[in-house]
């Protein structure tokens, strides 16, 4: 990891620091350099490049499709652009999950291609091996449980997971498995916020939430859904900063009429 002079680029172990004095963790998505740029510049401890890139950069349903290649992609244009915050990307769906083997080299993939810091995959103890292995190569990996989008047609509908004691049980012992193999992060997804309470408590790794209440040790978001670039998709968790959407659309009209009407370019705009 390359290191400016100015700017001390945000660790594990930094990360690990402020849970322990108590400091909440930033981690929002991006996909692009111009986009990474931005989110970077005002203070983001944790870019995710995000399996997300899948829905809101391709237009996919889910989050299945998108390739390792495609994933590659987008991570080395944010890496490119992020000088402080530390850069995580996914693994996406069926690029870990045939065996530990598979798991290793597409986390090397990313973490050489892409130049990236540290991955992500979704799962407990059943990726437990993967999750090993991957570490064994030195490569930092962050967890993910709850509602975990690429298991999306084993779940059949994206609604609050672990509400049930078995499947909160489970999750409070994969949350356990993951520290306990060397994960410096666990993402903690659409669960209720007494849980996410507990886990966070119960751990000594950071806990980021996304709709799993205000006592995770951080909060992520979609970039696109934060900013209301994404008009349809409104969950009760999502706190919406700005209404891109509506300021885009509305730049683009008078874009057209000025064509249109052919006041753009004007003689100052032109050699
Ligand atoms: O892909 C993604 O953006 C994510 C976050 C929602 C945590 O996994």
């Amino acid at each position: 990891m390359s290191v400016n002079k100015e700017v001390k680029r945000i660790t594990t172990h930094i990360l690990q620091e402020m849970k322990a004095r108590g400091e909440k963790i930033s981690m929002l998505t991006a996909y692009d350099y111009s986009m990474a740029a931005i989110v970077d510049e005002a203070g983001t401890d944790i870019i995710l490049v995000g399996d997300s890139a899948s829905n809101v950069m391709a237009g996919h349903e889910t989050t299945l499709p998108i390739t390792l290649d495609q994933m590659i992609y987008h991570a080395s244009s944010v890496v490119r652009a992020a000088k402080r915050a530390l850069v995580t990307v996914d693994l996406p769906f069926g690029s870990y999950q045939g065996n530990s083997k598979e798991a290793l080299n597409s986390a090397i993939r990313i973490m050489k291609e892409a130049g990236a810091h540290s991955v992500k995959i979704e799962g407990g103890v059943e990726i437990g091996e993967s999750v090993s292995r991957i570490l064994t190569a030195g490569i930092p990996v962050m967890g993910h449980l709850g509602l975990t989008p690429q298991s999306i047609y084993k779940f059949g509908t994206y609604t609050v997971r672990a509400k049930q004691e078995s499947e909160a049980q489970k999750l409070r012992e994969d949350a356990l498995k993951l520290q306990e193999l060397g994960c410096f992060a666990i993402v903690l997804e659409k669960i209720p916020a007494a849980l996410a309470k507990q886990v966070s408590e119960s751990l000594s790794i950071p806990t980021i939430g996304i709709g799993a209440g205000r006592y995770c040790d951080g909060q992520v978001l979609v970039i696109h859904d934060m900013l209301g670039i994404n008009k349809e998709f409104k969950p009760r968790f999502l706190r919406q900063y700005a209404d891109l959407y509506d300021i885009m659309n509305g730049a683009i009209k008078n874009y057209i009429g000025d064509v249109k009407s052919k006041s753009f370019p004007n003689e100052k705009e032109q050699y």
